[in-house]
């Protein structure tokens, strides 16, 4: 048996896999990595120091300069920032060093739940349960604008799903560690799901795997 716990979810951006990484996380009561913060941080160093996003060395030395303990949500969840950090994670050498940071944060006990795009396929291709989460680019989209306008925003739909497409095909279509679902992921659309439905499908996955593995 193994000493920790993990659980990989993938999903392209907006599909729902922030929250449900996180339901997952305290109801198992594991550690919790948005890895796509590890990339916008790397992203985030870059536009401070005014440094162009395809300068790799630059982005390489910002990689390894992220401090997991550190990742401050609030500075890096701007949508420019996200778009950014599709960008610089094009870059293998840059990848490499957040994902050696990401195997060892999934390494420490009890565990962790892990969210990303390549999280079951090259970050941890042996964690314990992986999930793929998807939904339509249209319900991500509305969504989108939905959160939006509920802190008082303004945007157009076809701008933002127009967004959500290119954002999609950069991450699927990149050489390395494209997103794409692992040959054993449990797959689960939220087009037309809520988000308690998807936890609760997600949750009888884990626990059937930890009955079985309980058993072994
Ligand atoms: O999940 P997010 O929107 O915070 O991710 C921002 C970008 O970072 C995403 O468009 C692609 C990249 N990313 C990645 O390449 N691999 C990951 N495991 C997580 C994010």
């Amino acid at each position: 048996m193994t000493a920790t716990f993990t659980i990989a979810i993938d999903g392209p951006a907006g599909a729902g896999k922030g929250t449900l990484a996180r339901r997952l996380a305290d109801h198992y009561r594991l550690n919790l990595l948005d890895t796509g913060l590890t990339y916008r941080a790397v992203a985030h160093a870059l536009i401070q120091h005014a440094l162009p996003l395809d300068n790799v060395s630059a982005a390489e030395t910002a990689a390894r300069q992220v401090d997991m303990a550190k990742l401050d949500r609030a500075v890096l969840s701007a949508h420019a920032i996200g778009e950014a950090a599709s960008k610089v994670a094009v870059y293998p050498t840059v990848r490499r060093i957040l994902v050696e940071k990401q195997r060892a944060f999934a390494r420490t006990p009890p565990g962790a739940v892990l969210d990303g795009r390549d999280i079951g396929t090259v970050v941890c291709p042996d964690a314990d349960i992986k999930l793929y989460v998807t939904a339509s680019a249209e319900v991500r989209a509305k969504r989108r604008l939905a959160e939006i306008e509920s802190i008082g925003g303004t945007a157009n739909f076809a701008e933002i799903l127009a967004d959500i497409v290119r954002r999609d095909e950069r991450d699927m279509g990149r050489a390395d560690s494209p997103l794409k679902p692992a040959a054993d992921a449990h797959l689960l659309d939220t087009s037309e799901m809520a988000i308690e439905a998807a936890f609760l499908a997600a949750m009888a996955i884990v626990d059937d795997a930890l009955a079985r593995r309980n058993k072994a």
